[in-house]
């Protein structure tokens, strides 16, 4: 009914719009006033987690693409080798696990076969499971030795939008968590880093209020037959959610590529008008990295490519070569896909609709798979 969606059209657009006080709420209480984190729920004890020398994610679809950005986070701030695979690929290799590896599955609704089986594999090769999951009481947690909850909501669209910032969100948390529980040498980045996510939710507001024209660019994109999404670093794998979700609203044929695979391939794709949103990673921190994005802007603007540049305020290395520039704000380099994912949500989302396409139940799709 139109009081549930909470005078939304869609329970999508309501959930976007949920976003900031989602992550809040998963913030909650897990980082004191002094910046320390407190997760002793997780449950795993320090002297385990001492012990680990390998974590494994394990996830499907969106909750895979929080796995893969926190791959970044994790070997980042603890040093620990860190490996995200797709659930379904993950036992039918015989992966090499043992009680020092530490695995995380990630899923909204906690009941996603694919996940559940690569979970039960892990735990009988002996490795502790942490699952972080949205749905109290789910199947995941049960199994899972450990559990930090996502306090996103119920999550009513069939595509995930505020469960996958709250999935990054607790990953974050896990990286920093087991940082300061082993000592690093990032301390003093680390503390900043606590800082800024505390009020992370404040910047995803702003991006929200900015979103008029990214609807705008979406409804005149609704007659093209193919998007494609380009990121490096740890957007990336926002591009790669940016295409999962005009795949799952829009119907389109949308691809999401590493940058820096473009000259192996993927730039014979690049014709006139062809529509490309490029994610660009934020110009501190790695400079090298953002000045060969923006020659990749470059290049497939060179071929005709129309650029939709997402980028940080300030970034004006990328004016020149956007047709479209979307801003969003600054922010830690490893916590910018929570800012960076939005534009993406809200353009699919626009996309479906000015295709006419239901987008709280796409066509052949489950909110939860519960199949292998
Ligand atoms: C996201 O928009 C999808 N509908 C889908 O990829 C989903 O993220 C995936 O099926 C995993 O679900 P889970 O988080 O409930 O395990």
């Amino acid at each position: 009914s139109a009081a549930e969606k909470g005078g939304y059209d869609y329970f999508m657009l309501k959930e976007i719009a949920e976003q900031p006080k989602a992550v809040a709420d998963t913030l909650l209480g897990r980082i004191d006033a002094s910046g320390v984190l407190s997760l002793d729920e997780v449950r795993i004890p320090p002297a385990v987690l001492r012990e680990v020398d390998k974590v494994v994610i394990v996830a499907c679809g969106t909750a895979y693409h929080a796995g893969m950005i926190a791959k970044y986070a994790i070997e980042h701030w603890t040093r620990i080798p860190c490996e995200t695979e797709l659930a379904s690929e993950f036992r039918y290799r015989d992966p090499i696990l043992d009680r020092h590896t530490l695995v995380i599955a990630i899923s909204q609704s906690g009941e996603t076969m694919d996940t559940l089986m690569a979970l039960r594999h892990a735990r009988e090769q002996g490795a502790k499971v942490l699952a972080i999951c949205n749905t109290n009481g789910s199947t995941i947690p049960r199994e899972s030795d450990a559990v930090l909850y996502t306090h996103a909501g119920p999550e009513v669209a069939v595509a995930s939008t505020k469960a996958f910032l709250t999935q990054l969100v607790a990953c974050y948390l896990v990286a920093l968590y087991v940082a300061q529980v082993r000592g690093t040498k990032w301390g003093d980045e680390i503390r900043a880093v606590v800082r800024e996510l505390a009020a992370i939710g404040t910047q995803v507001e702003q991006v929200l209020g900015t979103m008029e024209p990214v609807r705008e660019l979406a409804r005149s994109l609704a007659d093209k037959n193919t998007v494609l999404f380009l990121g490096r670093h740890v957007s990336y794998p926002v591009a790669l959610e940016g295409a999962l979700k005009l795949k799952e609203l829009a119907y389109m044929h949308a691809e999401g590529f590493a940058a820096g695979e473009l000259k192996h391939g993927p730039i014979a794709l690049i014709e006139d008008d062809l529509p490309v949103v490029v994610v660009v990673p934020s110009p501190r921190g790695r400079s090298v990295l953002h000045d060969k994005i923006v020659s990749n802007i470059q290049e497939i603007r060179a071929r005709g490519a129309r650029t939709i540049v997402i980028a940080e305020e300030g970034d004006e290395a990328v004016v020149p070569y956007a047709d479209h520039l979307v801003r969003i704000p600054r922010t830690p380099v490893l916590l910018q896909p929570l800012v960076s994912t939005v534009p993406l949500q809200v353009f699919a989302c626009e996309l479906a609709t000015a295709r006419g396409n239901e987008v709280d139940q796409p066509r052949n799709l489950a909110k939860s798979v519960t199949v292998e």
